[in-house]
């Protein structure tokens, strides 16, 4: 293992040394043990600028910071500008964070703004092109982070600008959902994007952000407003204005992070930190954690009969109550304490049968779509700050409609609102009033970035992209570690299972146990099989030595020294 940490020691320190137009090319790292600090991502060169940050003084706000704008480079369907994010973080000093740059409606949204004249969804509009971005938030966060790190801005951004400016050299996986997207890039798009050349995209190719540079550079030289000022505000509002899209100047200057206090509550002897409204992630974990805690899990045994059948109830329980009860709290008064206390969780667990599948209502809903490009990044470093965050353009590439001149893309973040209450949104997950849309209201999101603390240290650092299973991911990558005490590498890596009341079915991933995939069925389960789950980094401090360990589900890579 130290060789693994000294190999990456060596490169972060090369990157800057690299010869003048040279793309930037690396290798993936799926696990590192590291003694002073670590940072898990998407990407690796995301990861390299986090772990550059950390040895040239910076804390994990500085990494997490640097690898976020990173990620917006080497990671365009999911790192962003033009998204949203939350950011959850346990400084040493013991100050608790969370910070909400979730994307809003523009001004001139309304309720009905995605319904035809029949009062029906029309689908397209909330997902494809400008009419799907909600106000970017990510820039806002990331100055809303700034002063709980040690690094100026010019620092932290100077290896994203890097980056754009000099390319970095796609993976095959990358060339494919490029040229996948060719299309849309093309049909959706007011100007030329980077993401479309003359011929197909193949692994080796370099992919060069110029105009995305440029950007950078105006957010490193004049903050927050070289992206909701100016320039490049200009540019966002001529994009609008060739798209028919309805962000405004207005929109953009009023844009503005949010401070919350990070929901925080006890499970087995830790504590779990985690991020409160407009995203559901923090409240449905609480509740799922809660519904399950009295039962012993680590007895029935790790994907056993019995705890898959348990958590899949609590599943389907605590989704209920997320399209009922959840949205910005900021409009709207969720009744969080409610239905997080423990004598309202076991009252909803009272109809629990461990024999028995119980029913969902029948109410129609939507197959969870493939596509559910969020990014999570976890950071830890000597001081013992842990930030955890995750990101998102909501679909992979967002709306696919790039900036004109700027370079970014924007996200399609307004299908997470429910469009109309009681139809499902691109991942099968339903909605009531709680979260219809609203000027200037945030969408509820499943983003769960999350620290378990053991007495006031950080014990585990984790999050995970994939819309609805977002929190279910969490779920069990947190009863994976404290209840079954698997591996860092099995607790992310084991297939998982997924549950979110409609539509009536356990998804399972490949390489589900089929003994217990037939309990389930006996019991009355319908369950599924579909495509990869969530894409976990988890990082964990255990006595004092730091394991980093990045999914293998795709190209995600730890770095640590
Ligand atoms: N766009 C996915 C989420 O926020 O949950």
């Amino acid at each position: 293992m130290r060789n693994i940490v000294f190999a990456f020691s060596i490169l972060v320190c090369s990157l800057p040394a690299m010869a003048q137009d040279q793309a930037f090319n690396y290798t993936v790292q799926k696990s590192v043990t590291a003694r002073q600090g670590a940072v898990a991502s998407a990407h690796p060169l995301a990861s390299l600028a986090g772990l550059k940050m950390l040895q040239q003084g910076g804390n994990a706000v500085d990494a997490a910071i640097a690898t976020q704008l990173a990620l917006a480079v080497v990671y365009p369907s999911a790192g962003n500008l033009g998204g949203g994010g939350f950011l959850v973080a346990h400084l040493a000093n013991g100050k608790e964070l969370a910070i909400d740059y979730r994307e809003k409606a523009p001004g001139r949204a309304h309720r009905d703004m995605y319904l035809d004249d029949k009062g029906a969804p029309i689908v397209k509009l909330s997902l494809d092109g400008h009419h799907a971005a909600g106000v970017p938030g990510t820039v806002a966060g990331l100055f809303a982070s700034l002063p709980y790190g040690k690094l100026k801005m010019a620092q932290l951004i100077a290896p994203a600008i890097e980056l754009a400016d000099k390319g970095f050299v796609i993976t095959a996986a990358e060339a494919r959902s490029l040229n996948n997207l060719r299309k849309d890039f093309e049909n959706l798009n007011t100007r030329p994007v980077a993401f479309v050349k003359q011929n197909e995209w193949k692994a080796g190719d370099t992919l060069i952000q110029k105009d995305l540079a440029r950007t950078l550079r105006l957010i490193r030289d004049k903050g927050a407003a070289g992206f909701y000022q100016g320039e490049t505000a200009d540019k966002i509002v001529a994009e609008m204005q060739r798209g028919k899209g309805i962000i405004s100047k207005a929109d953009l200057k009023a844009y503005k992070a949010a401070t919350r206090i990070p929901l925080r509550f006890p499970y087995k002897g830790y504590t779990i930190l985690t991020m409160p409204l407009p995203s559901s992630g923090g409240v449905i974990l609480q509740q799922l954690l809660g519904m399950t805690e009295k039962y012993p899990l680590a007895q029935y045994g790790f994907h056993s009969i019995a705890a898959v059948h348990l958590m899949v109830e609590a599943e389907r329980r605590a989704y209920a109550d997320r399209a009922e009860f959840l949205g910005d709290p900021d409009f709207v008064k969720v009744p969080v304490k409610a239905i997080t206390q423990p004598q309202y969780l076991a009252s909803r667990m009272q109809d629990f049968n461990p024999q028995q599948a119980s029913s969902s209502t029948k109410i129609k809903a939507g197959q969870p779509k493939e596509s559910e490009e969020t990014t999570h990044l976890s950071v830890t470093d000597a001081q013992g700050n842990a930030v955890s965050v995750t990101t998102t353009l909501n679909g992979g590439y967002g709306s696919r409609v790039v900036v004109g001149g700027a370079g970014f893309i924007l996200n399609n973040e307004m299908d997470d609102f429910s469009v109309k209450p009681g139809s499902p949104n691109m991942y099968g997950l339903l909605g009531t009033e709680a979260n219809a849309i609203a000027p200037g209201k945030r969408m509820l999101s499943s983003m769960t970035p999350t620290i378990v603390l053991q007495g006031n240290r950080p014990y585990m650092v984790t999050g995970t992209p994939g819309g609805s299973t977002i929190i279910t991911s969490m779920f069990q990558t947190i009863v994976n570690v404290l209840d079954f005490g698997l591996s860092e590498s099995d607790a992310v890596n084991k297939p998982k299972f997924h549950h979110q009341w409609q539509p009536e079915t356990v998804y399972v991933e490949k390489g589900f146990p089929d003994s217990t995939v037939a309990g389930l069925k006996k019991m009355g389960h319908k369950v599924d099989n579909r495509n990869a789950i969530g894409r976990v980094e988890l990082i964990t401090i255990k006595n004092g030595r730091i394991t980093a360990v990045a999914d293998n589900r795709g190209d995600d890579s730890a770095a640590g020294y």
